[in-house]
């Protein structure tokens, strides 16, 4: 794949995509051009069978500050809905990738920007990452899955918590409440991210694509359906030559070379 976007920088390192929010002087913040981009991203990044992990990030001190506030100053009722809808979209394609998406939340991930963060599999954060969905302050809601994906993910007293409050949180506060899975030292960020990105990268690719889809599908199901979904979903993976290979390695004490297949 060789893509090059406006608002996005990538750097492709073999089967790891590193994706650069740049736009430093909004402090990322999402408008029009951002979203588009993001969901170009999203849509090449389905299409490249080579890639096994997304590592998204953001330039400068941001990783993405929020939904651009000046270009909502003058929306109406009908444009803000249409805004939110494109958002939505947006993450979702990021959401439904076949491979994990890991959030390298390097600075400010405020309201779009922590929706952002909610929509990727993993969130590594930097000692200096800033949390928090401060809509309320501006006399508006979470408007790209912030009230959706925060209290599934966390709970729904630490969502209405944050939500009610507006108010910005430190990485280890966002760690307290689970939405954060590991602090690095800033500059240790993106490294420990593909660090993660390599080490899923020796998996088995079909296995990782379906317990992605076996969790994500499960969250919105009873418990019973859910367990009716691994169940066939075990067996349908036994289909693949990876569960073969894999198997048959640990068997002969070698490495497996899974093909993806
Ligand atoms: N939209 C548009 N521009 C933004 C922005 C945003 N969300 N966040 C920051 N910027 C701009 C600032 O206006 C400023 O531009 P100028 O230099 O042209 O004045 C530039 O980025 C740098 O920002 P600051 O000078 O404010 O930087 P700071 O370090 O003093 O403060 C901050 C950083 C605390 C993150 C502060 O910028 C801030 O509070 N930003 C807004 C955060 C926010 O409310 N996000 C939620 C947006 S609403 C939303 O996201 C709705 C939704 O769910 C869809």
């Amino acid at each position: 794949m060789t893509l090059e976007l406006d608002t996005i920088l990538i750097e492709r390192d073999g089967s790891i995509l590193v994706a650069t929010i740049n736009r430093p002087k909004a402090l990322n913040a999402l408008n029009e051009a951002v979203l588009n981009d993001l969901e170009t991203l999203a849509d090449q990044v389905a299409k490249d069978t080579e890639l096994r992990c997304l590592v998204l990030t953001g330039a400068g001190k941001a990783f993405v500050a929020g939904a651009d506030i000046a270009a909502m100053a003058d929306m109406s009722a009908e444009a803000a809905e249409n805004f939110s809808k494109a958002g939505h979209r947006v993450f979702r394609k990021l959401e439904a990738l076949n491979i994990p998406v890991v959030a390298a939340v390097n600075g400010f991930a405020l309201g779009g920007g922590c929706e952002l963060a909610l929509a990727c599999d993993v969130i590594f954060a930097s000692t200096k990452a800033k949390f928090g969905q401060p809509e309320v302050n501006l006399g508006l809601i979470p408007g790209f899955g912030g009230c959706v994906r925060l209290p599934r993910k966390v709970g729904l007293g630490a969502a209405s918590e944050w939500i009610f409050s507006g108010d910005i949180y430190s990485a280890s506060q966002a760690e307290t409440i689970g939405l954060v899975q590991r602090i690095c030292e800033p500059e240790e960020l993106l490294a420990t991210a593909k660090a993660f990105g390599t080490t899923v990268a020796s998996r088995g690719p079909i296995a990782v694509k379906v317990a992605k889809q076996v969790m994500q599908k499960g969250l919105d199901m009873s418990l019973d359906d859910a367990c009716t979904l691994e169940q066939s979903s075990f067996g349908t993976i036994f289909n693949s030559e990876d569960v073969r290979e894999g198997t048959r390695a640990f068997v002969e004490k070698r490495s497996p070379e899974f093909k993806g297949s």
